[in-house]
């Protein structure tokens, strides 16, 4: 089964897609991870054909075998990603990455474009949202920062990662769109394992 999570920036797709997949026994992937991976390539000066960039069982993402997982949360890369995922030719290079990940296994993919281009035959497709403002208290309360700048980062990523013109980030058009602004993690991890559920009996029928 292939479950896939999109949405705006921190609108919960990490925290979901992991206990997603720990509970199902599925590999979590998170493919914003990977472009950041890929910014970080950028800007450690790589060719785009140098690249590599794997997810391990783990959780951990590798650049060309190195773990760099640890060095991927910034509001420099934050920026940087959003800004190279407008690049056709890197999301040809990752889509196919991803697309390779997922081949002939579980797993619970997260990113902007996953249920309309990267896995459009998913079992389970999310449109996860949030308001603007909830977004970025989350953002604050994990990372710390001024509000208001927080919320204008938010916002220049949502304006750009939805109006490029190479994949942007809509619903597709099967997808279930949840939103979370008041609900806690366990909430909607709850109402997706449901979804899960009737999907299986679904597809077992
Ligand atoms: O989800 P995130 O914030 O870690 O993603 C980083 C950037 O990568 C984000 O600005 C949009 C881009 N992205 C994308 O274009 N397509 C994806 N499938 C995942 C992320």
């Amino acid at each position: 089964m292939k479950i896939a999570i999109d949405g705006p920036a921190a609108a919960g797709k990490t925290t979901l897609g992991k206990k997603l997949a720990q509970t199902l026994g599925f590999l979590f992937v998170p493919t914003g991870a990977m472009y950041r991976a890929a910014a970080l390539a950028a800007h450690r000066g790589f060719r785009l054909e140098e690249i590599d960039i794997t997810v391990t069982e783990a959780g951990k993402i590798l650049l060309n075998g190195e773990d760099v997982t640890a060095l991927l949360s910034s509001p420099e890369l934050d920026e940087l990603s959003s800004v190279l995922s407008a690049d056709s030719q890197v999301r040809e290079r990752l889509v196919a990455l991803q697309r390779k990940i997922a081949e002939g296994r579980d797993v619970v993919m997260e990113g902007r474009d996953i249920g309309t281009v990267v896995l459009p035959g998913a079992e389970l497709k999310i449109f996860l949202w949030a308001t603007l403002e909830e977004r970025a208290k989350r953002r604050q309360r994990e990372q710390g920062g001024n509000f208001e700048e927080i919320l204008e980062a938010i916002r220049r990523r949502d304006e750009r990662d939805s109006t490029r013109a190479c994949s942007p980030l809509k619903p597709a058009p099967d997808a279930v769109f949840l939103d979370t602004t008041n609900k806690t993690p366990e909430e909607v991890l709850e109402e997706v394992l449901k979804m899960v559920e009737e999907r299986r009996a679904r597809m077992g029928s």
